[in-house]
């Protein structure tokens, strides 16, 4: 009787033990970038036009812009931050269209990296 419950609680310790470190796995490996995401020394030139490229330019640049709004160049892109429609389309808020166009909200230590260029006046930095 007193084996069957050690045995118990041993199952039941090293099945906790497996699920702790299953999460453990997720939070670290799965997504580094949210849990370690470094705000400290965001630019335009050295983290905001990397994210741009990456995501926007493909249908915002100066030669084709869709929707008319061009994001290739600082001058262009503070229009848009200017009138409210940029951070209201990337963080998917009521009344934009969201975007990047058809696609899921940029991860969550970009769109942070983005707010806090913004917040910090948006400079040409
Ligand atoms: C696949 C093409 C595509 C991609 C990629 C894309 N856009 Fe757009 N974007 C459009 C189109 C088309 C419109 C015009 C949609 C409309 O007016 O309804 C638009 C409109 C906008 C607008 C105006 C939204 C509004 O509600 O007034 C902003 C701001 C914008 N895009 C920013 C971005 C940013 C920032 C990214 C990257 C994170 C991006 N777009 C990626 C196609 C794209």
């Amino acid at each position: 009787m007193k084996t069957i419950r050690i045995i118990r609680l041993w199952i039941f310790i090293t099945g906790f033990a497996v699920l702790q470190s299953c999460y453990y796995d997720s939070e670290e490996e799965l997504y580094p970038s949210e849990s370690n995401c470094d705000l400290s020394n965001v630019t335009y030139s050295g983290t905001i036009t990397a994210i741009l490229s990456q995501n926007c330019y493909s249908c915002h640049s100066s030669n084709f812009p869709q929707g008319n709004v061009v994001l290739d160049n600082y001058d262009d892109l503070k229009v848009v931050i200017d009138n409210g429609r940029f951070w209201g389309a990337v963080n998917h808020e009521s009344g934009f269209t969201p975007m990047p166009q058809n696609l899921p909200k940029l991860p969550q230590c970009e769109l942070d990296k983005i707010k806090t260029w913004l917040d910090n006046g948006a400079m040409n930095n």
